[in-house]
């Protein structure tokens, strides 16, 4: 595996003695501590201490107990030989050699060379055949949130910015090359911001204008205007009809689902400000089987949510 984690660099050299010299010193104190304690009278004696608490409470002076001291010095050891094999004492990696990342790719090479034989069986097989494959969609789920939920959430129905998968509208399209397509590169969406152009009242009319498209306008009389606006400045991209264009990305502004919310005001501040969405490229992060398989989940999560 790559380098993905990356741990902390102690860069000077202030920080590496800053860490040592207080950690051996505290062991060899504790030591010394220990040892000063472990002389002394070996049987216990009826000698005090000199104080007295709560009128009648002494303290003898007797030896620690054996037992105790025993496991004392048995962690100091402890502590010892840890930090000689493993990473603590500032810069020394310890003779071991170990590291958490050392052991993270480890694990993931295991799971890798675990999986691999099923994602194997799962890249030959199509979209349909893996939507069909309770196992196969099972692994894929968990792909899902490991991977996605995190931005479209754990029911893949999205949130303000972050499309919704299971429903029957598309950025980009639906086909198996689209998703693949998506989920390999990446997108990013972008709606230029017309503030300039537009200004406030302008806007305000476009968005009367394209909310016509899917419900009765508040003020007809701003259509008019809206629709020159439309013609001309947003028809290339989102089509005469409002219906989007998927190879820009460029969403259906008339099936009254929003990304960015639905409202006159929502609209308007889309147009005044723009937007800028990002879908991460997942090709440096999953195999080019897991993504199969993800693209597969994808496609099924609009046929589950019809049912
Ligand atoms: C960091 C947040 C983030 C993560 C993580 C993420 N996505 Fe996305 N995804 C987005 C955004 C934002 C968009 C919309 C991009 C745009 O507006 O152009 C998107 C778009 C998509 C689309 C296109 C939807 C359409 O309507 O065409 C698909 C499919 C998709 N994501 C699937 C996934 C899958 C599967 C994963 C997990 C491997 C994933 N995403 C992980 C943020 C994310
Ligand atoms: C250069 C192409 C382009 C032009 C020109 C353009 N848009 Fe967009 N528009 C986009 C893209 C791409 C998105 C999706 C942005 C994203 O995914 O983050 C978008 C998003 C939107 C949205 C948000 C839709 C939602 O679901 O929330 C609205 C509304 C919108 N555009 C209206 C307009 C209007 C009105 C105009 C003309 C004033 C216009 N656009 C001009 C490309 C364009």
């Amino acid at each position: 595996m790559n380098d993905q984690i990356q741990m902390t660099d102690f860069s000077s050299d202030f920080w590496h003695w800053f860490i040592i010299i207080p950690t051996v010193a505290g062991i060899i104190w504790c030591a010394l501590l220990a040892w000063q304690n472990s002389k002394g009278p070996k049987t216990t004696t009826e000698e005090t201490m000199g104080h007295v608490w709560d009128e009648d409470l002494q303290e003898y002076n007797n030896p620690l107990p054996r037992w105790w001291l025993n496991m004392f010095y048995l962690t100091i050891i402890f502590g010892v030989v840890y930090l000689v094999l493993y990473p603590g004492l500032g810069k020394f990696k310890g003779v071991l050699d170990w590291t958490q990342r050392g052991q993270y790719n480890q694990e993931i090479d295991l799971a890798d060379a675990r999986y691999a034989p099923l994602y194997d069986k799962y890249a030959s097989m199509t979209f349909e055949e893996l939507a069909d494959n309770a196992d196969a969609m099972k692994t894929a789920a968990r792909l899902f949130s490991t991977n996605c939920a995190l931005c479209h959430g754990s029911d893949a129905r999205g949130a303000r910015g972050f499309p919704n998968l299971t429903d029957d509208d598309w950025l980009y399209g639906n086909d198996q090359a689209a998703i693949i397509q998506t989920l390999v590169n990446g997108r990013n969406g972008v709606m230029p911001g017309w503030e300039q152009v537009l200004g406030e009242d302008g806007s305000w009319a476009v968005a009367e204008y394209i909310l016509s498209w899917s419900r009765d306008p508040i003020n007809p009389d701003l259509l008019e205007k809206g629709k020159q606006h439309y013609d001309q400045l947003c028809a290339a991209c989102h089509g005469a009809d409002g219906k989007g264009n998927q190879a820009l990305g460029a969403p259906n502004l008339t099936d009254d689902i929003w990304l960015y919310g639905g409202s006159h005001k929502a609209v308007v501040k889309t147009l005044i400000e723009g937007r800028n969405g990002v879908m991460p490229a997942q090709k440096e992060l999953l195999s080019e089987q897991q993504i199969h398989l993800l693209g597969a989940y994808v496609t099924s999560l609009n046929k589950t949510a019809k049912q």
